[in-house]
């Protein structure tokens, strides 16, 4: 049986730190309340014509991975990048990666399911190795989600950040690799978290950010709810399917909206926060760049050895969520 390993891991995030005690200069809000509320002490944000728009974040973030991997541009045959902030709505982020990164067998799309993006489109390209259908895949996250932030809204603003993550694949005939991808969606919670049609103003500290005419719109509080039901189900979903239990689980790796959120969920499934990484600190929520970017500072931290069960779990705009059982190889 063929599936997919995970051989190199890279990410980035964008120079410009914006902190709490900057935030409280732009909205009605304290250093105190956000990290109390989120676990949150700063967040990075791109700078308009300094290499940090989502594509150029992700074919940073995928050299890295590429490097470590040790697998060169033109021996890519897919590149997926999951995004709900691609640098125009068309063409997507994938094919800019493409371009900048030469790979020109590649054939490079985008998946929109809101955080969930990098978990769906590590799916469809584990898929595509074990059918045959490619053998080097590159998946990223990448966003910039200070493009589509409402920065008149304290509730949003607070929360989110920008940067990108990015694995390559290739297959494996071992035991290990990718052992499963659970997905799911219901779009009747559509309006918990979406984007509308409004620009709203940019902040004089900020105005080196380029702004979308759109912004969001999340209902926290029923969010917070359904993300903390919906990512423990899933992940004992995945582990049963697997037959292994919570004490198998090496690292968490999960989405980082909100840290009461990831611990919540731990406790659940009865995962010592020992064993979960976490970086929202830094980072904020950067929506499908979350996972990977964790993913790679755990790899380069040392926190993940051949053979370890990683688990990574995820919950987003949609409603989508996820859940994959990745055995490490390297
Ligand atoms: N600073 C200070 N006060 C704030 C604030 C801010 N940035 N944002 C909201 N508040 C206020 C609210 O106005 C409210 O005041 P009130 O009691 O006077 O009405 C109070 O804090 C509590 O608001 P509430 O929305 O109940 O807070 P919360 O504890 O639910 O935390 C979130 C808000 C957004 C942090 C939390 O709901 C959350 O993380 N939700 C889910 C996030 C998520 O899953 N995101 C999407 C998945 S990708």
């Amino acid at each position: 049986m063929i599936r997919a390993r995970i051989v190199g891991t890279g990410s980035t995030t964008p120079k410009r730190i914006l902190t709490n005690k900057d935030l409280e200069t732009i909205v009605d809000t304290s250093d105190d309340w956000i990290i109390r509320r989120t676990g949150i002490k700063e967040r990075r944000i791109s700078t308009n014509g300094q290499g940090e728009n989502t594509s150029e974040l992700a074919t940073v973030a995928s050299l890295k991975a590429l490097e470590m991997g040790g697998i060169l541009p033109g021996d890519l045959d897919m590149i997926v990048v999951g995004t709900v902030t691609p640098d125009r709505q068309f063409p997507s982020a994938a094919c800019f990666v493409q371009k900048a990164l030469n790979a020109s067998k590649a054939v490079a799309f985008d998946v929109s399911a809101g955080c969930s993006g990098f978990l769906y489109g590590l799916s469809v390209a584990n898929n595509a190795i074990a059918t045959e259908t490619c053998k080097n895949a590159l998946v990223i996250g990448a966003e910039r989600l200070s493009s589509i932030t409402n920065w008149e809204d304290r509730s949003t603003c607070v929360l989110l950040g920008d940067g990108a993550g990015a694995v390559v694949l290739t297959p494996s005939t071992n035991d290990d690799g990718i052992l499963s991808t659970h997905l799911q969606s219901d779009g009747n919670f559509w309006n918990l978290l979406y984007s509308y049609d409004e620009r709203s103003k940019i902040p004089e500290i900020l105005d080196t950010i380029e702004g979308k005419p759109f912004s969001l719109r999340m209902e926290g509080n029923r969010l917070f709810k359904k993300a903390v039901t919906c990512l423990a189900d899933i992940a004992a979903a995945a582990l049963k399917h697997n037959g292994l239990s919570c004490d198998d689980v090496k690292l968490l790796v999960p989405h980082q909206a909100n840290l009461r959120i990831i611990r919540a969920m731990a406790e659940r499934l009865s995962i010592p926060m020992e064993s979960v990484y976490t970086n929202i600190e830094k980072y904020g929520n950067t929506s499908s760049a979350t996972i990977p970017i964790a993913l790679d500072e755990a790899n380069r931290e040392g926190l993940l050895k051949q053979g370890d069960y990683v688990l990574l779990v995820t919950f987003g705009a949609g409603l989508t969520w996820g859940a994959s059982v990745v055995k490490w190889s390297f």
